[in-house]
């Protein structure tokens, strides 16, 4: 049977672990041809391993910083110029964010990098993707937002992420505008609380913060990164072409009270 990304180019950023590692392979698995990159070269290689036993069809390009232009376009000109189109760009790597209280966030240590491990990196990559896409008529972007671009925390400062991430939403429905013209879709997926090794030593998707998080949840569990996925492909996919410059939040529900 045929898989729901066959004959797709698919470029996902972070595929060393997490979400963008769920999604790469989740995605490979489904018949597209995905094209990683990661800031970690050991983290890359042990997804690239692990699709490798599997016989899908995963590769990486590794060390990229995605924060730096000249890596950005190096990873997206490398994976257009092998396959001569790119048909899906999922933005999932993200630094991991300061989150540190207004009064105490520090401009150029905390707030600057946040932002541009949120925000610039996610600019970046769609602009190195643009003309590949619009060469063949189009394409599906998904970006990463979070459920804090709709509400704050009481658990943690977090100030500068969840400026970035209603950026990113924000950025998101205004390049879906400039897209439609040319073929472009591009969504937004909120996640909730995800329970990856980042979030696990963040202590965020763990102990007492994840019991507190549980508690509000209409579904009680927190999300795996295979529940990302599945709505990573769906708007990656055929099956979402009349969607597009929307946001789909994947988050037990928490956002719904
Ligand atoms: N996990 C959650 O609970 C959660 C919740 C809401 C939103 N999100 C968002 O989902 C996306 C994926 O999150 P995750 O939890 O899987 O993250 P993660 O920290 O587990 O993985 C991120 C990956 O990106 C890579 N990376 C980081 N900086 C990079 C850079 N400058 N260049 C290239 N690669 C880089 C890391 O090495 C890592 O492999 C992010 O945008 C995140 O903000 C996550």
């Amino acid at each position: 049977m045929a898989g729901r990304l066959e004959g797709k180019i698919a470029l996902v950023t972070g595929i060393g672990a997490g979400i963008g590692q769920g999604i790469a392979l989740r995605f490979a698995r489904e018949g597209a041809t995905v094209i990683g990159c990661d800031i970690s070269e050991q983290w890359a290689e042990a997804t690239v391993a692990q699709a490798r036993e599997e016989g899908l069809a995963l590769s990486s390009l590794h060390p990229i910083d995605l924060t730096k232009p000249a890596d950005v376009q190096r990873y997206v000109d490398h994976a257009g110029a092998v396959h001569g189109r790119i048909d899906i760009l999922v933005n999932a790597a993200a630094i991991a964010p300061h989150m540190t209280p207004v009064a105490q966030m520090d401009y150029e240590r905390e707030w600057m990098p946040t932002m541009v491990g949120e925000v610039d990196l996610v600019f970046l990559a769609v602009k190195a993707a643009w003309p590949w896409m619009t060469k063949v008529g189009g394409g599906s972007i998904v970006n990463f937002a979070s459920v804090n671009a709709f509400r704050g925390s009481t658990n943690t400062g977090m100030v500068a992420h969840c400026a970035g991430k209603a950026a990113v939403m924000a950025m998101s429905r205004q390049i879906a505008v400039e897209g439609g013209p040319h073929g472009i879709r591009c969504n937004t997926i909120a996640p909730g609380m995800v329970q990856t090794a980042a979030t696990a030593a963040a202590g965020t998707s763990t102990g007492e913060i994840a019991e507190r998080i549980k508690a509000r949840l209409l579904i009680k569990r927190l999300g795996v990164p295979e529940d990302i996925a599945n709505a990573a492909l769906f708007l990656a996919s055929d099956e979402s072409t009349w969607i597009t410059g929307t946001n789909l939040s994947v988050d037990g529900g928490v956002t719904a009270v």
